[in-house]
């Protein structure tokens, strides 16, 4: 797919679909000249009320032009569009789009740009949304659908001073789409195909083509290190256990760590999981996914900042040397840990991981985990659970979250919720009851990052969706870019 940035009005547009917005219940500006040329047709429809007050309310429709027929998708913008409405209806215009079958789109979207929103910003939204809604995951269907039609997408900006904050964007826009979509082909591969050995082959081909180091650890290596608590978790299964790390080095300073979740199946153990939407558990691996979707961004994008990444990766599985209810097991922190539920297991893998993150020195360390069922309760499947030891760090994280239209939503870390962990026989307990569960997990991370800014992103209820539109979505990938990228954008204002 093409995408490109030019200032070519809408009525000399000659691509097969155009995208034009409507604000509020106006054409908006610069589209006077292609609506004389329609005979006032579009004026028309809107003052006819289409295509609906709400953001991102479309209209496909067909329009004559010098004598052609030609498709338009009229698409609510609001009256002053700002990030949230245009991302409505950036989604909602690729959508048809990409349904009308047309092979090449102008996109006038920009039109309205520049009132709440810059350039930038909304060249970003816009490609962001053709390369999500351009996804298709059928490489298991014997019979693909018709793949999608659309070859070029023109993005039109209306005076020449504007091309470069909208080409900036339109790189953006991009990364974060190629980023989530790798995200989303992760964590749609099914635990037969998607194994811990499969995500460190990813790992590894992207490091050779995104020139990043890439390093794998085997079940041996992590035995020396005394990570018990992790390889207890993948003793269940055949799959061999997998510790990857990825190293970008873009810039100065100390680095960024990103640690991924990566259960390629979680079957809840000994403590077996009900059968009832058991095959959800592949999504199990999103944390790790995640990792490697903001990595496909950052180097895309080739941010000034260093990056790290740790994924621990291995299977749930019930067996006959299976970890059992009860066993306690001594971290590589040196602190034990009581299993009163091998469900529990995604703290488990990531205790190990964070203290093995502190021999990066890093300046942040950011965990990304479907950890637990208690998290969709709390905040069901709009915003990820977000829980920080530093108040910066959450403000930039949720800054990020707010600008990326990726939810976030700030959870407590209190000391009072430690108790819930006590264990009579060990220094903690793997569970500490229903009340609070996404809370008491996070706080059980807490004891492994003791003197280091640390977030926890729980992201049971964001990373996929179920039902008739099942599959990984490819969060927090836009929210953790967008993170670097402020980041990045500091430091060059420091030089
Ligand atoms: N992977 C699950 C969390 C999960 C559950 C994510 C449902 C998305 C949907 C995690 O390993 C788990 O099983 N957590 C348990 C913890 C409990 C045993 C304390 C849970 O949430 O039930
Ligand atoms: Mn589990
Ligand atoms: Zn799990």
């Amino acid at each position: 797919m093409e995408y490109i940035i030019n200032l070519t009005p809408p009525e000399k547009d000659t691509a097969e679909t155009l995208v034009l917005p409507v604000a509020g219940k106006k054409l908006a500006q610069g589209l006077s000249k292609l609506d004389s040329a329609t005979s006032g047709v579009l004026s028309a429809l809107v003052a006819n009320g289409e295509p609906g007050e709400k953001a991102g309310s479309i209209l496909s429709t067909h329009v004559t032009l010098d004598g052609k027929l030609r498709r338009v998708v009229l698409v609510q913008t609001g009256e002053t569009a700002d990030v949230a409405s245009l991302r409505l209806a950036a989604s909602a215009a690729a959508k048809a789009v990409i349904a009308g079958k047309a092979t090449s789109t102008g996109v006038h979207l920009l039109l309205v740009a520049g009132k709440t929103l810059g350039i930038e910003t909304a060249a970003a939204i816009v490609a962001q949304a053709f390369v999500f809604e351009g996804y298709r995951f059928d490489q298991f269907k014997s019979k693909k659908e018709p793949v999608a039609t659309l070859t070029n997408v023109n993005i039109t900006v209306s005076k020449k001073a504007d091309q470069d904050a909208a080409q900036a964007g339109l790189q953006q826009g991009l990364a974060i789409g190629h980023g989530v979509n790798f995200t989303r082909d992760l964590g749609n591969a099914p635990g037969n195909v998607c194994t811990p050995t499969y995500l460190a082959t990813q790992a590894q081909a992207l490091g050779k083509a995104a020139k990043i180091k890439v390093d794998v650890l085997e079940a041996a290596d992590m035995e020396k290190l005394g990570m018990g608590s992790f390889l207890a978790v993948a003793k269940g299964s055949i799959e061999p256990p997998k510790l990857i790390t990825l190293e970008y080095k873009g810039g100065k300073g100390k680095p960024v760590v990103l640690v991924g979740k990566g259960i390629t199946f979680d079957s809840g153990g000994i403590s077996l999981k009900p059968g009832d939407s058991m095959d959800e558990m592949k999504y199990d691996m999103c944390g790790a996914a995640t990792v490697l979707g903001v990595f496909k961004a950052v180097t895309e994008l080739k941010l000034p900042i260093n990056l790290v990444g740790v994924i621990a990766t291995c299977e749930n599985m019930p067996a006959g040397n299976a970890y059992k209810p009860g066993d306690i097991l001594t971290s590589m922190s040196g602190q034990t840990i009581e299993v009163l539920n091998t469900d529990a297991e995604g703290r488990l893998v990531l205790c190990d991981a964070l203290t093995y993150a502190a021999k990066y020195e890093p300046e942040t360390i950011i965990d990304i985990a479907t950890l637990t069922g208690a998290c969709v309760i709390a905040l069901g499947h709009i915003a990820t659970g977000l829980y920080a030891n530093d108040e910066k760090l959450a403000e930039q994280l949720l800054a990020a979250a707010g600008t990326s239209g990726d939810k976030a939503w700030r959870m407590p870390l209190w000391d009072d919720y430690q108790e819930q962990l006590k264990s009579n026989f060990a220094d903690m307990a793997n569970i500490g009851g229903r009340p609070g569960g996404s809370i008491t997990a996070a706080v059980f991370l807490s004891r492994f990052v003791k003197d280091v800014n640390w977030a926890h992103l729980d992201i049971a209820g964001t990373a996929w969706k179920s039902g008739a539109a099942k599959g990984a979505t490819g969060r927090p990938v836009p929210m953790l870019v967008e993170f670097l990228n402020q980041r990045a954008a500091k430091t060059a204002k420091k030089k």
